[in-house]
């Protein structure tokens, strides 16, 4: 596991916004936005941003660990994704592969657990099988979770919880009037984690863009306007620290 700082020191990174050790985040989700327009603003091919992106989902990844966040969800790829040019897509496909390929020993030795979330039935065979590989790898690591949501939707989600909880009604052992909020949660992608607590996006857009739909009901939203090749652990600090600044209510007074 890596070595966590001292409160003190977390102090300092943060460039004097005081990060509290003791409140840190459980579950923080990320709508990691703006590879494109990074890429475009230098002139560069759209690509060249998600390959940018992968070394701040690495650091940030890192920082999770360190900060000990218990569940790091991140947005990698949705299913309106696939509206995109199809060279964009197979791209986003071979990334994912290759940074499996790369990466997975190292959150292996650093003890974090990745899943992929998401519909797998549309997905090639090779990145298939670079997904089962690393969920079997480091499913009994018992450091940070890291999900993955590649070929995610939010709506699509709930509409198969609602599937699933239909075939139990048609069976005979659940009641139309029978089911609740918590059968319906038993159903998603994320039923093995609590609901996140901190949900940022970069690349400055107000918007969910159909994450998480259901489990960021009473999530604290936090939008930065800085492109995703760009988040730095400072931008994670700064999430946290206003996060830690928030009076959470969940409804009440
Ligand atoms: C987010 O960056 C990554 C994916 C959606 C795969 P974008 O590719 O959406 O970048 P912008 O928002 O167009 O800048
Ligand atoms: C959300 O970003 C999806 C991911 C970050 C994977 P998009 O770029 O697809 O969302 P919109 O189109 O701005 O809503
Ligand atoms: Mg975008």
């Amino acid at each position: 596991m890596p070595k966590v700082r001292s409160r003190q020191e977390k102090q300092i990174r943060n460039n004097g916004s005081a990060i509290d050790m003791a409140r840190i985040p459980k579950h923080i989700a990320i709508i990691m936005d703006g590879n494109g327009r990074w890429a475009k603003k230098r002139g560069l091919p759209r690509v060249t941003g998600h390959r940018a992106g992968v070394s701040s989902l690495k650091e940030c990844v890192r920082q999770c660990s360190d900060l000990q966040v218990e569940v790091l969800t991140v947005y990698a790829f949705s299913t309106e994704n696939w509206g995109r040019p199809v060279s964009e897509v197979k791209y986003l496909l071979s990334l994912l592969e290759e940074v499996f390929e790369r990466e997975v020993r190292e959150l292996h030795e650093n003890n974090v657990r990745v899943k992929v979330i998401g519909k797998r039935e549309n997905l090639p065979a090779s990145t298939l099988l670079r997904i089962t590989e690393a969920e079997a790898l480091t499913a009994q690591n018992t450091g940070l979770v890291l999900n993955i949501c590649f070929n995610y939707g939010g709506r699509a989600e709930i509409v198969e919880a609602c599937k699933a909880l239909g075939r139990e009604v048609k069976a005979g052992v659940l009641e139309p009037d029978g089911i609740t909020e918590a059968m319906l949660s038993d159903h998603l992608l994320l039923k093995d984690c609590a609901d996140p607590d901190l949900l940022i996006r970069t690349g400055g857009e107000m918007r969910v863009s159909n994450f998480l739909l259901w489990q960021i009901a009473y999530a604290e939203i936090f939008v930065l306007d800085v492109f995703w090749p760009d988040f730095r652990p400072e931008h994670l600090y700064k999430a946290i620290a206003d996060y830690q600044g928030r009076q959470r209510r969940f409804g009440k007074v």
